[in-house]
């Protein structure tokens, strides 16, 4: 197979509103990533329904997504955007690599001990072998890097194993050992009610997260709520690090600002959250109001979506079909 160097994939659930953390931890660096590698960018609606989905919606918010990555900067033309379950190969190769994949290295899997919690007996077979799809999503593109947030680092840490794996076992060089890219200020943005937990589509409270939908007026009132300690801000980064709502807001702020997060504690040392608030809100409603706009503006254009979803379609069954091919001929499948 040809060599790629710089092929990017990365996929973000259609499985709820899209928050802040999936901006800043993914969406963010698509947008500065595209320049500079061939981009797969794809709306992973398999891995939403490990978790019940309810089949009246899940149409919207997968193109919701899409729309999403358009309106934060994602060129559609010089970019593969498309829909997981539409281009069959992901989960033709996810099943092979549930044969490589060992339970152990499964078990070991922290996001599902998470997800499952105390009902693991009851949560269904395609949440606990998630990460095999995952692994397959990124595999079947040859994909050679990976942008996402902190939370899914075992998972690529699995996906390199798998590689490795197949690689080994079958004595061929075809997969890449991705590396992932972890990047910017905001790699784990928490919740906005706890700074101890991360900031997610399941959390119960609304309160907990900004969502890329949500009005102006609505990111201003969630961050003059936002939980905070009676001190005024920290003086420097070690206190800031002990103090988890006050690194968290100090994070978002410098992620959405492209400043280090040392800068923003500089900037704001010793000074009222009362003040910092303020500017926080009015920071990230100025940055997040126009994607809201844009997103608003494109999902009333389901022809153009779904012309984009289509042709990403395309694109991406060109890609990946030689692959698995290839693959099922070095696993010794029978062809005729
Ligand atoms: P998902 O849909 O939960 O999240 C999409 C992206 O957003 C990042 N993210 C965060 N980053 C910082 N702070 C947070 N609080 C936060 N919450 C979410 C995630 O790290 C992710 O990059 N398993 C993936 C989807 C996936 C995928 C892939 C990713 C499926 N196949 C192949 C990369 C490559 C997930 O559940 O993301």
């Amino acid at each position: 197979m040809e060599k790629v160097s710089k092929r990017i994939l990365s996929g973000v659930q259609p499985s709820g509103d899209l928050h802040l953390g999936n901006y800043l931890g993914a969406i963010k660096n698509f947008v500065s990533l595209q320049k500079e590698f061939e981009c797969f960018f794809c709306v992973v609606d398999l891995h939403a329904i490990t978790v019940w989905q309810d089949p009246k919606i899940l149409k919207q918010k997968t193109r919701e997504v899409a729309a999403a990555f358009i309106a934060s900067g994602i060129d559609p033309e010089k970019n593969t955007l498309f829909v997981q379950s539409q281009v069959p190969q992901h989960a033709q190769l996810a099943w092979i690599f549930n044969c490589v994949a060992r339970m152990g290295w499964l078990n070991r899997m922290t996001q599902f001990k998470d997800k499952a919690g105390k009902n693991s007996e009851n949560v269904s077979v395609g949440l606990f072998s998630y990460p095999t799809l995952m692994a397959a999503d990124i595999l079947i593109y040859l994909a050679t890097h990976v942008p996402v947030g902190e939370d899914q680092k075992q998972h690529l840490e699995l996906t390199r194993d798998i590689a490795q794996k197949f690689n080994s076992d079958f004595k061929t060089d075809i997969f890449p050992i991705p590396e992932p890219l972890i990047l910017g200020a905001a790699t784990r943005v928490m919740s906005l009610r706890d700074g101890l937990k991360k900031m997610s589509k399941s959390d119960p409270s609304d309160y907990s997260r900004i969502m890329l939908s949500d009005s102006e007026e609505e990111i201003q009132k969630k961050i003059r709520k936002a939980k905070t300690d009676p001190l005024p801000l920290p003086d420097n980064i070690e206190d800031a690090k002990k103090r988890p709502e006050a690194i968290n807001l100090l994070t978002i702020y410098a992620a959405l600002n492209d400043l280090e997060v040392e800068k923003a504690v500089a900037n704001y040392a010793g000074k009222e959250f009362s003040q910092f608030k303020k500017d926080l809100g009015e920071l990230a409603s100025a940055k997040l109001s126009p994607i809201s706009l844009e997103m608003n503006k494109l999902m009333k254009d389901e022809k153009y979506l779904d012309s984009i979803i289509s042709n990403g379609k395309e694109r991406a069954i060109n890609v990946a079909e030689p692959v698995l091919s290839k693959i099922y001929e070095i696993i010794g499948f029978f062809r005729d």
